[in-house]
């Protein structure tokens, strides 16, 4: 077996006891003879598999009571547009705008309404986070609209807006379960499953009971109402069972692994080495202002595009993959998400040192 250090930024690494544990009961899991692939969803031992995933994830994070958890699908894609049809009741809300991730979310929500962008990135190419004190919030707004940690350009709020009684809804896809989370800030926080938690495939939504006690403000289809998969404990439909499974196996690593606040010194430390010596260095050039920095997505580029690509060639030599920008900002893209190891990191930075040396 050969395991690489993969730095994908979605589907990314899962943590390798997880896959083991999966394995070992990929073929008879706990007796019952068969796969928790081929399992009804119905059956007793489903049930208490999708159960057991949340008092997990409510325990790992400290969920209040008066918040839902809900196993979904659709990636947050599909959150954008159920977002804003589900809880648009007045047909306003505020956005801050930090990037792809905000525009994909703000054109689906004007298909049911205004959106005003209270602050935004886009003058200096989503680089910096806009300061959340200054921000001036519309009083009839439905809710304030947020992307946590951007992906793309590897930035991220180091505070959330105080939004008072307006509803903060917080897209973590890529940073959810790499931190604590003082989850009563929020009235929703989602996430798609496949950095931090497991498969491509299940979106988990926590959303505040008062949300989901207001009838929806039109018509929808019924997979489309976050009412009726909360009252339906996340089963209205099949659900993603293998995917859920996963993801249960994965709250119970982080748990017995010192939980989120591990996490967060782990992440820090992992993105130190890395922002350090991008930092120490005048051969790449990292591409988010210092405050604005994700723990997650480090983003930086070589002096060139010729040389970008050259380093993508050479990192095959240790086996690094998915090391290129997005699409949408070029350069590279190095995501260490709570599954990548320390020694993953101290391996990268080691290529990056010799290749400055051969290249500057
Ligand atoms: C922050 C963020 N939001 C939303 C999405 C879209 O997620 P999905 O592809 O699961 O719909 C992504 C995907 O990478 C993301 O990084």
């Amino acid at each position: 077996m050969s395991r690489i250090y993969n730095f994908s930024a979605g589907p990314a690494m899962l943590p390798e006891e997880v896959l083991m544990e999966a394995a070992a009961e990929m073929l008879d899991y706990h007796g019952s003879g068969m796969s928790v692939m081929e399992m009804s969803h119905r059956s007793k031992t489903y049930q208490q598999i999708i159960d057991e995933a949340e008092a997990d994830l409510r325990k790992l994070i400290g969920i209040p009571d008066n918040y839902k958890v809900l196993f979904m699908q659709g990636g947050a894609t599909l959150g954008f547009a159920m977002i804003p049809m589900n809880f648009m009741f007045n047909g306003k809300i505020d956005l801050i705008n930090t990037g792809v991730w905000t525009k994909k979310a703000m054109k689906d929500a004007k298909l049911y309404g205004e959106v005003n962008v209270i602050a935004s990135g886009e003058d200096n190419g989503f680089k910096k986070i806009p300061d959340v004190k200054s921000l001036k919030f519309s009083s009839d707004a439905d809710y304030v609209y947020m992307c946590d940690n951007n992906t793309i350009y590897g930035s991220k709020f180091k505070e959330y807006p105080d939004t008072g009684d307006i509803p903060l809804v917080c897209d973590m896809s890529s940073c959810f379960l790499s931190e604590p989370i003082d989850v009563k800030k929020f009235g929703i926080i989602y996430a798609g499953a496949q950095k931090n938690v497991g498969p491509a495939g299940v979106t988990i939504f926590i959303i505040r009971n008062d949300l989901l006690e207001k009838p929806a403000p039109r018509p929808l289809p019924a997979y489309l109402d976050y009412r009726i998969a909360a009252e339906n404990g996340s089963m209205y439909n099949t659900p993603p069972t293998y995917g859920i499974y996963i993801c249960g196996l994965v709250f119970k690593w982080l748990l017995r692994t010192g939980g989120l606040e591990f996490r967060d010194k782990n992440n820090r430390e992992k993105a130190a080495i890395l922002y350090d010596y991008l930092d120490s260095s005048d051969f790449y050039r990292p591409y988010v202002d210092k405050d604005s920095r994700s723990l997650m997505n480090v983003t930086f580029r070589t002096p060139s595009d010729e040389l970008d690509a050259e380093f993508l060639e050479g990192a095959k030599k240790y086996k690094f993959t998915n090391l290129k920008g997005h699409r949408s900002v070029g350069g590279l893209r190095a995501s260490i998400y709570n599954a990548m190891p320390l020694d993953g990191v101290r391996a990268l930075v080691a290529y990056m040192k010799e290749f400055e040396e051969a290249h500057k």
